[in-house]
């Protein structure tokens, strides 16, 4: 049987050039697994076999090249999942419908080139009709395949210090697979929690949908302040000094990324969610950023603004989901001439010009702090009028 001549250590992660996949790839390869990253974008798996990383992840380089020392094999084919007795999945998914069938698609594939008795473990955000089309497959009966939802839940850049200290939780249908998932992670160090299949999925959206709730509650309060003509970052600073009720207030900001959006609109269909407040957060969120746009106008003498960062937030070059991109173009169709500036980020993935600090800081003296790069505080502003949009 197939099976029996998989090695038990062989571990395939689809979609392992991706932010997800590849800290998880290291890690494993790291930790004594043998590890082969399948993944269909050939200018990643390029990169990655020569030890180049194509994006930023603080400790990638270091772990990357450390995994390739030790044999970490990468490939941009499906078939060879055959041999690995764990198939982790990280692929990027979302409640749009060409992911769901692309994701629907991609699972059939795997349930045909998986192996008999493998481990296949889902680590992208999914949905439980995402889990039950996989389970209604015959070929998954057939080959006995043990599934196991394993949500990723790190913040994207403390993936190599989150990895090892959050708890992993397991989402499984059968005490006997959670065994052996657990030994799976506790070679890894990390602590296994049990729960079934439909509260994995649960726990994962709810957890980012409170998140983003809670962020967009403060934000609220902040179009709240500004509507009033009341100066919330004072208000806030009064209303926390020695009150411990409300030491857990977010800064306002941003509600973007790769994660947050997604998994509350996923969280919303998933679950059936109708007039509820959730229903608004993108509203309120989308109303913080108009009242940027509204505070732009009031403070700056002039329509000529330089803006700091573009990223989704402070010290990442990821533009996935940025609200600071958002911010940019809802800047230009109120009649401003802005000069993005973001040394973080990869100026061939955006849709309009970027510049250097350097070259224009002297056309205006309005600045907007739209994302606090730590970069920003080596720049010359004395003298400027600098307006922060997280506070
Ligand atoms: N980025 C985060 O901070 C974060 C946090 C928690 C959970 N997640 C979830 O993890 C999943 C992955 O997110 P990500 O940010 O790593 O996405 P990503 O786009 O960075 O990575 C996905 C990778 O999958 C590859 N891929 C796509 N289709 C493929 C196919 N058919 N075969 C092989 N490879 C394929 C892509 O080339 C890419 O390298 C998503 O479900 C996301 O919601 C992300």
């Amino acid at each position: 049987m197939e099976s029996k001549s998989k090695n038990i250590k062989s571990v395939s992660v689809v979609g392992g050039a991706g932010h997800i996949g590849l800290p998880l790839s290291c890690y494993l390869q790291n930790c004594g697994y043998e590890v082969l990253i399948i993944d269909n974008n050939k200018k990643a798996i390029t990169s990655l076999k020569k030890g180049i990383t194509t994006f930023h992840e603080e400790g990638l380089n270091k772990n990357l090249n450390s995994a390739l020392k030790k044999g970490m094999k990468t490939s941009d084919n499906l078939e060879k999942i055959k041999n690995s007795n764990y198939v982790f999945v990280t692929i990027g998914t979302s409640s749009k419908k060409e992911s769901i069938l692309f994701f629907e698609s991609l699972m059939d594939d795997i349930l045909e080139k998986i192996s008999e008795e493998s481990f296949l473990i889902l680590r992208s955000t999914v949905t439980i009709e995402d889990i039950e089309k996989i389970t209604k497959n015959e070929l998954f009966k057939n080959k006995k395949i043990k599934l196991a939802y394993c949500p990723e839940r790190i913040a994207e850049g403390e993936a190599f210090k989150e990895l090892v200290i959050l708890p992993q939780i397991v989402g499984v249908e059968d005490p006997e697979i959670f065994n052996e998932i657990s030994d799976f992670f506790k070679q890894l160090k990390i602590e296994s929690i049990p729960t079934s299949i439909k509260n994995a999925v649960f726990i994962k959206l709810f957890s980012n949908a409170y998140r983003h709730a809670n962020f967009s509650l403060a934000n609220e309060f902040y179009n709240i302040a500004n509507k009033n003509n009341i100066e919330y970052s004072e208000v806030v600073e009064i209303a926390k000094k020695d009150y411990p009720r409300l030491k857990n207030l977010p800064l306002t900001g941003y509600v973007g990324g790769p994660c947050l959006p997604k998994d509350l609109e996923t969280f919303i269909k998933t679950f059936g969610v109708e007039n509820s407040l959730l229903n608004r957060l993108e509203e309120v969120n989308d109303g913080y950023l108009d009242s940027i746009v509204k505070n732009c106008n009031n403070i700056f003498k002039s329509k000529k603004i330089i803006q700091l960062g573009l990223s989704f937030k402070n010290n990442s070059d990821d533009i996935r989901g940025s609200g600071s991109i958002v911010l940019y173009t809802k800047l230009i169709e109120s009649g401003f001439e802005v000069y993005a500036v973001d040394p973080c980020v990869n100026a061939d993935n955006l849709p309009f010009e970027i510049y250097d600090y350097e070259n224009i800081q002297n056309e205006t003296n309005n600045i907007l702090i739209a994302v606090s790069h730590d970069i920003f505080k080596e720049y010359k502003m004395d003298n400027k009028s600098v307006l922060y949009a997280e506070i």
